[in-house]
């Protein structure tokens, strides 16, 4: 039997499946195929309904694609980080033609069903290929043994794909693969599969794979969500928007929210192209309103707020900060701005402050001075903000500390490294607890960040400069501030001279 792989431009076809190919021949030591579909131009029925009904979570993507992925309700943290109570779907899918092919693999929690459910669905036919979307273990941990389990099976991947393969596994296919690239196209009877590149959506060897039949693009990790699936394979089946987009908010903004550009980037591909139904390597499948996750994407990796909302997140030891946090909430709130949700960063996972971060278009941040810093769960969050590229926010900050209070000025420096970061407000400075005389600066700032919500006012380009200088005494931490340490200064807690203190 011959087979050919051919080549073409993904951008430019428009429609995938009807633009002419040429024929770039063999790749490597072997040729890819395009026998075939001489014989069978109806295709194969599938018999699935009456024949693996009931069998592992089984389920008809369409006639000639299932479902053959497992859900796992044990794990508690995903990638050892991420807490999902809901679990997790690792997603596979096999194409049933004249040559039979499987989409990715499943995490080695689970291979078990995930055999169990490949083996009904084959029911004793060949695996012709495997396309390896997505390498990262939690989808190529079963690769091994479906290459001992199926001969003959081809591993059909990127380069890259290959060589972080092979060093994660100690796993040469270099005698079974086929090295596809972009734009590349492999027929398998009446279906053609085109390969999409996706370097960084989430590691840099992915791809997609569209099928010309069904319009269905393999996406990797794209459109993904944290949630065990519950019979439930299809995103029209379950209430997505409440029970789901938190989990696929949190999964997106954590997992691939730093690599906006790169999704950007396929999704001006994936724009010419006539997609019917969505099939990620986690959650449900999208076969309905694909236009309404699609925009979530844009505005997630364009980092554009998809709410008028604003985030409070406060560090608290005494509840001083937590206290002034509150104030600036009811205010915010009786200015007429509905959308206000206030998080204590210490008890909150850093992953649900991320994706809330996403979803909001302002964010105050309240947090004490701690060893002449930022408390570090905050510290921890903000720079996590810093790593996933959060861009195009709003700030406001409020700082506490009993005598050097400095966590202002610190928040600042790392927000104003963030892009298109804007500043709502003066920061508001609190000595250990709000009082009376705080009332009104409290007021202040949460007017400023009312009307930049409502569109009253513009918030500030850029964190304001520090309203003036400080100088922290090295030998108990006193700050000063001025605009010039007096030549006499004495520190009022310690006594130290000029010479003690150091501009902060
Ligand atoms: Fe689900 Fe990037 O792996």
């Amino acid at each position: 039997m011959s087979h050919e792989i051919t080549r073409r431009d993904f951008l430019k076809a428009g429609a995938v499946g009807l633009a002419a190919t040429s024929v770039l021949g063999s790749v490597g030591s072997m040729n890819v195929f395009a026998e075939g579909n001489k014989k069978q131009q109806a295709g194969i029925p599938f018999e699935g309904k009456k024949k693996f009904a009931g069998i592992g979570s089984c389920r008809e993507v369409t006639e000639d694609v299932i479902y053959v992925g497992v859900s796992d309700r044990r794990i508690q943290l995903f990638e050892n980080v991420y807490p999902i109570p809901r679990g997790v779907a690792y997603n596979s899918y096999v194409l049933l033609d004249e040559k039979n092919v499987l989409f990715d693999t499943v995490d080695r929690s689970v291979t078990g069903q995930f055999f169990e459910n490949l083996t009904a669905v084959l029911d004793g036919k060949k695996l012709d290929y495997l396309v390896v979307n997505h390498m990262e273990p939690d989808h190529s941990s079963a690769i091994s043994e479906v290459l001992v389990r199926y001969p003959e099976a081809k591993v059909v991947c990127t380069k890259a794909a290959s060589v972080i393969l092979n060093q994660f596994f100690a796993c040469d296919i270099s005698g079974r693969s086929v090295i596809v690239g972009e734009g590349d196209t492999l027929k398998v009877g009446k279906h053609t599969l085109t390969f999409v590149m996706a370097p960084m959506v989430h590691w840099p060897e992915v791809m997609m794979t569209y099928d010309n039949v069904s319009g269905i693009l393999f996406s990797a990790d794209a459109f993904g969500s944290f949630g065990a699936l519950n019979g439930n394979l299809f995103a029209d089946e379950v209430n997505f928007e409440e029970d789901w987009l938190p989990d696929a908010r949190r999964y997106y903004c954590n997992i691939v929210g730093k690599y906006g550009k790169q999704v950007q980037s396929v999704l001006a591909k994936a724009g010419g192209v006539d997609i019917k139904i969505l099939c990620s390597t986690h959650g449900p499948v999208w076969r309905k309103n694909l236009g309404w996750i699609l925009n979530k994407y844009s505005l997630w990796s364009s980092y554009t707020p998809e709410d008028k909302a604003v985030m409070i997140v406060y560090g608290s030891v005494y509840g001083g900060t937590e206290s002034a946090a509150n104030a600036v909430a009811a205010k915010i709130s009786q200015s007429g701005v509905s959308d206000v949700a206030v998080y204590d960063v210490s008890k909150t996972h850093v992953s649900e402050l991320i994706s809330e971060a996403f979803r909001c278009s302002h964010i105050v941040l309240a947090s004490i001075t701690y060893n002449m810093g930022i408390f570090t769960p905050m510290k921890n969050f903000l720079l996590d903000l810093e790593a996933h590229n959060l861009q195009n926010r709003c700030f406001s900050f409020i700082e506490n500390g009993s005598w050097s209070p400095v966590s202002g000025k610190q928040m600042k420096e790392i927000i104003d490294r963030l892009e298109g970061s804007r500043v709502a407000g003066k920061t508001v400075t609190i000595k250990s607890s709000p009082s009376s005389k705080d009332s009104g600066a409290l007021t202040e700032l949460a007017t400023a960040v009312s009307e930049s919500v409502l569109g009253k006012s513009q918030p500030e380009e850029k964190a304001e400069a520090a309203a003036s200088k400080k100088w922290v005494c090295t030998i108990c931490g006193y700050v000063y501030e001025g605009d010039k340490l007096p030549e006499d200064y004495k520190c009022p807690l310690c006594g130290a001279g000029v010479n003690a203190f150091k501009e902060a």
